[in-house]
């Protein structure tokens, strides 16, 4: 009886003035028109992950002032569930119940518990599985419990699921045909439209079989472009090119994901170790947000939330930045020009304004330019820098900024206020 779109207008008051803001709320079948922004245990706490741990989580995402700028998932990772053998014996137990109810280990003494404490703080909550036997961490998958397992996931409560490909490539075999990297994301597409439940889907199988070409004829909403970036943290600049090459399957309701935020604390991929504060330069950060912005990757950061600085949060929760992020029209940023060290890619945004990232790869500060016939846009325009949320003035023909070493300067064009 909902269907349909509403134009809403938030007011907003306090003593430092008001302000207001078009909203619009579409309701239909499609589900995250905009890309999905939220937290995921994994950088952070891999094997270690609680209960307690993801409740902290939530509130964080509250007192920090992230939710206040729209992050909203807060996603168990894998090893919520038993596994035949691990280190920590309250993560080995029944698999299954006689019933064949899959059993959370003892991490996890209530689902429902915790997914109601999330939504109560207005936020909504995402769990993890592989249609394999395990997972990659080698725990209960959900190979021939599929329905059974995205119905309880449905009565727990969540609002997301990662389906990570892991061991299901011994189900598939040898069998290396599209047909076969399709069948179990086609599947659990299936049984998740079926559900009463809206559950956003988010594919992990590494980018096999050119997942961007059809991840949303298997209702997905979004699919990683590769590998685990926790292994590729250094080539961030080269993970970012490659996949806004894929721009063309990025649409509202269809994300290419090049996987989380990894910024802060966080734990090493490599023997997935206890966290440390981030040594990435804090240009390279501002850099790596500007580019999941650009390219509507889904916001999904992946460190540890009680550990969180100033400084992080600011990268993180910069609201200009994730407008670009979140902006409707849903287009993934378009590279216009490069050289060996600069590069520039530009994003239309819904108010026929355009983001563009002026990026600089090298070892030095240089300067990177843009002229208004490599943008298609004429005359005189109003240019914002997002990341100082400042107005640079009124630039007639072409800007031009000195970009920092691995960094970015990130601006808005648009048309004259
Ligand atoms: C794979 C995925 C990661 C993470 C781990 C969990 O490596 O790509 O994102 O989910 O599995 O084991």
């Amino acid at each position: 009886p909902f269907r349909g779109e509403y134009e809403t207008l938030i007011l907003a008051h306090n003593s430092k003035g008001t302000d207001k803001r078009k909203f619009k709320i579409i309701s239909g079948d499609k589900l995250a028109l905009t890309p999905s922004i939220g937290w995921n245990h994994w950088y952070a706490h891999y094997d270690r992950i609680t209960d307690k741990m993801m409740r902290e989580a939530a509130d964080i995402m509250v007192s920090s002032g992230m939710a206040d700028v729209g992050y909203q998932y807060v996603n168990i990772d894998d090893c919520w569930m038993n596994a035949p053998k691990n280190n920590d014996s309250m993560r080995v137990g029944p698999l299954r119940d006689e019933k064949g109810n899959i059993i959370p280990n003892k991490h996890f003494p209530d689902m429902k518990g915790l997914t109601d404490y999330i939504h109560a703080k207005g936020l909504k909550a995402g769990i993890y599985t592989s249609p394999g036997t395990l997972t990659c961490g080698g725990f209960t998958g959900t190979y021939q419990h599929e329905e059974q397992d995205a119905r309880q996931f449905s009565d727990w409560g969540f609002d997301f699921l990662k389906y990570d490909w892991c061991s299901y490539g011994k189900i598939a075999g040898k069998d290396k045909s599209l047909e076969a990297y399709q069948k179990p994301y086609r599947q659990m597409g299936k049984i998740l439209k079926s559900l009463d439940r809206d559950i956003v889907y988010n594919l992990c199988q590494y980018g096999m079989g050119e997942v961007w070409k059809w991840g949303g004829d298997v209702d997905a909403q979004s699919w990683r472009t590769s590998g685990d970036l926790g292994f590729e943290l250094d080539r961030i600049f080269d993970v970012a090119l490659r996949n806004s090459g894929y721009r063309q399957y990025s649409k509202p309701g269809e994300w290419n994901d090049p996987d989380y935020i990894q910024i802060g604390w966080i734990g090493s991929a490599r023997g997935m170790g206890i966290s440390k504060l981030t040594t990435m330069p804090a240009n390279m950060q501002y850099a790596y947000m500007s580019l999941w912005s650009l390219m509507a990757s889904p916001l999904i950061y992946s460190g540890d939330m009680t550990k969180l600085d100033k400084f992080t949060l600011n990268i993180l929760c910069n609201p200009e930045v994730i407008d670009v992020n979140q902006d409707p029209l849903g287009e993934c940023g378009l590279v216009i020009k490069r050289d060996a060290d600069r590069f520039v890619m530009i994003k239309n945004l819904s108010d026929g304004s355009k983001a563009v990232g002026l990026f600089n790869r090298g070892k030095n500060a240089a300067d990177v330019d843009i002229n208004w016939s490599e943008l298609k846009i004429f005359g005189k325009k109003t240019v914002r820098n997002l990341w100082y949320q400042k107005d640079l003035g009124i630039y007639k023909d072409k800007f031009k900024a000195q970009v920092p070493a691995q960094g970015v300067v990130m601006v808005k064009i648009s048309k004259l206020r």
